[in-house]
């Protein structure tokens, strides 16, 4: 599945990558050129396909609800430093397409209602708060090691049934898989390790069924009785592990760095503790940590924003560009914690929008109401511009942010 249609006569960019010097949460400035001029526009991806690039927020919402663009072997593989075209394995939901997807989807669903998710938030506070009492019995700590990471992390463990006891070596398997730096022998070992991980704790849960969602999984039939294989429970583990704690940490941690660079905002949010909801919406269409969009492959021909794509074309959907389309969301680079617009894009839009996103918006909600609350001076121990954003990985984040109170 490579871009064999370049189409003459059209100029084709670099993919824009590079964040402006004076806000590390803002993305390239390219975007808001191509929103004003070319909102679907030819980019040359580092993976080596050329895509087109859709940047308007009404283009994105439908090139994302398109069943004629497909997921396949798709995600952010756009920047990887080669693309292989390989099959995705069966169990990696987020790229599969139609009835193969929506089987996968059905099962997975019921473990992420928002009546299910709301249950836990006692339980989400439990943890919030045992970081903090943590971190109070020092006088300094890493953001991003000691809360942001370790909250999510918890709490998806927990829900599958995966000992948390083992998350070092997980943690640093899916950093490996979400960054773009590591050659494909490396990604190769670390995509192994993770699923013979899960692979072994769902042959336990055969045995030996216990109150978690993978055991869950093993226990539920599709609708034609057909149960789960090993191999796609392990996989939906790995995804679900992986994707359960990396982007609710980024947000956590980048939410975090906002409010240090708006501390008229974060003593706003601090006496107006019930707004922490429209708050967490705004820090998340603001920051847009799926940071190089969403790839697709048409299988068809097709019209998108008025410009042909043809069948066999790549397309990535911009997320951070939609999100700052200044025709949904005026004034699209101030963050503005009260504001209340449509929908953002941060979690996608269509039939693979996140499963877990009511779960990740508690876990932002309790951390950053309880950061807040429990630590009302807290502030960073270093100058900000110095902090190790991560720039080059599928999720917009921060490798460590020392803070002091
Ligand atoms: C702030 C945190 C999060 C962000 C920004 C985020 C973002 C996204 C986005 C943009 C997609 C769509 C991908 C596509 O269309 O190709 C997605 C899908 C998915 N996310 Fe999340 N996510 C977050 C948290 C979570 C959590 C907490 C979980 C699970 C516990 C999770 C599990 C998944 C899964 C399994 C999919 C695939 C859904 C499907 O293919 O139908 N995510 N996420």
């Amino acid at each position: 599945m490579t871009n064999t249609h370049p189409v003459p006569g059209t100029e084709t960019r670099d993919f824009p990558v590079t964040r402006p010097d004076s806000c590390p949460f803002d993305p390239d400035a390219a975007y808001a050129r191509l929103r004003a001029d070319e909102p679907v526009s030819l980019v040359r991806c580092p993976a080596g396909m050329d895509a087109w690039l859709v940047s308007r927020y009404q283009d994105i919402r439908s090139v994302l609800s398109d069943p004629r663009l497909s997921s396949r072997a798709a995600g952010s593989n756009h920047m990887l430093p080669s693309y292989d075209g390989r099959d995705p394995l069966p169990g990696f939901m987020i790229q599969l397409d139609g009835e193969e997807h929506t089987r996968l989807r059905r099962l997975m669903m019921r473990e992420f209602t928002v009546r299910r998710v709301e249950a836990l938030r006692p339980h989400i506070q439990k943890i919030t708060d045992e970081r903090v009492d943590a971190m109070l019995a020092g006088t300094s700590a890493d953001l991003v090691r000691d809360f942001a990471l370790p909250i999510p992390s918890r709490v998806i463990c927990e829900m599958l049934g995966v000992p948390y006891a083992d998350h070092l070596a997980f943690q640093r398997d899916s950093e490996v898989l979400m960054g773009f730096e590591a050659d494909e022998a490396t990604r190769d070992a670390a995509a192994r390790r993770l699923e013979d991980y899960l692979g072994e704790l769902v042959e336990r849960r055969l045995v030996e069924p216990r109150d978690d969602m993978l055991s869950r999984l093993i226990s539920r039939a599709d609708e034609t009785g057909r149960p789960l294989t090993v191999q796609e429970l392990a996989t939906l583990g790995v995804l679900t592990l992986a994707a359960g704690h990396e982007s609710t940490a980024s947000m956590i941690a980048l939410s975090v760095a906002v409010l240090f660079r708006n501390p008229e905002r974060m003593a706003a949010l601090r006496a107006a503790p019930a707004s922490i909801e429209t708050a967490v919406e705004e820090l998340l269409r603001y920051l847009s940590v799926i940071q190089f969009g969403l790839l697709r492959y048409a299988t068809e021909d097709l019209t998108v924003g008025g410009t042909e794509v043809k069948a066999g074309e790549w397309l990535v959907a911009a997320l951070p560009s939609g999100n700052r389309d200044e025709s949904v969301f005026p004034g699209p680079d101030t963050v503005d914690l009260e504001r209340r617009a449509p929908t953002h894009l941060a979690f996608g839009f269509g039939p693979h929008q996140c499963i877990g996103q009511q779960l990740a918006r508690v876990e932002m909600q309790v951390a950053l109401a309880t950061l807040l609350r429990r630590l009302p001076g807290l502030r960073p121990a270093r100058p900000l511009v110095q902090a190790d954003f991560k720039l080059n990985d599928i999720v917009h984040g921060l490798r460590s942010m020392p803070v002091v109170w």
